[in-house]
């Protein structure tokens, strides 16, 4: 798909055929694509959790949620045929950083002027959105609240240094995708956000 149109095409989907699972193919692009992400000091501190089976699947539900309401988002987020958590591990830049080339040897946080790793995993997160549009899939970021992580963590096996920046769900859409009222908020336009020369 030519690539503006992916761009202008991508929308977070809530609603999920549980019947045509994720061709493994186009997981394995996801993941691909996922990896080509920039990354401060080329740290890679990222991980990804690759959640398929419908065990592994309903272990991460279990885990992050508290079951949700009937007929409510979760009920059509579960129908997403794969999930992959993306995770950043902070203590991976700290090193990186102390390397020669960087110099930061005292690993102060007070030199990161916002948390990197959490924006690289966040940039290869943005990578499996818009191949999963140029796939003709649906996905959708969402978060994972703070106060399940370590059950999150405990469920899967994640090391302590690694935290997820949210979950990525994917799959072919489902007919009862809604709306998300945050849409109504509109998009700001190029002219109310941009400021050029100066603010
Ligand atoms: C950091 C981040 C966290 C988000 N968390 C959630 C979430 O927990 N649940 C959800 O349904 N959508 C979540 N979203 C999706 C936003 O609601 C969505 O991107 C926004 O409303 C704009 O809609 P669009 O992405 O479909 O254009 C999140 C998006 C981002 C970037």
């Amino acid at each position: 798909m030519e690539f503006a149109k992916v761009v202008r095409r991508r929308r977070m989907v809530r609603d999920y055929d549980p019947d045509r699972p994720v061709p493994p193919e186009v997981r394995e692009r996801l993941l691909e694509h996922a990896i080509r992400a920039p990354s401060a000091g080329f740290s890679q501190g990222w991980a990804f959790l690759v959640l398929e089976t419908p065990e592994e699947r309903e272990r991460f539900w279990t885990a992050t949620t508290d079951g949700g309401t009937p007929n409510g988002w979760l009920t059509r987020m579960r129908r997403a045929p794969l999930l992959v958590v993306p995770l950043s591990n902070k203590s991976a830049y700290l090193d990186r950083y102390a390397e020669p080339d960087k110099g930061w040897t005292d690993r102060d946080e007070s030199r990161w002027p916002v948390p990197y790793w959490d924006v690289d995993a966040g940039m290869a997160a943005l990578l499996m959105l818009l191949t999963a549009v140029d796939e003709g899939l649906g996905a959708c970021f969402f978060g994972v609240p703070p106060e399940r992580i370590p059950a999150f963590r405990a469920t899967f096996g994640v090391p302590e240094e690694y935290r997820p920046v949210g979950c990525v769900s994917v799959g072919y859409a489902g007919s009862d995708d809604r709306r998300s009222p945050s849409l109504d908020r509109g998009r700001r336009g190029v002219e109310e956000v941009v400021h050029r020369g100066g603010w």
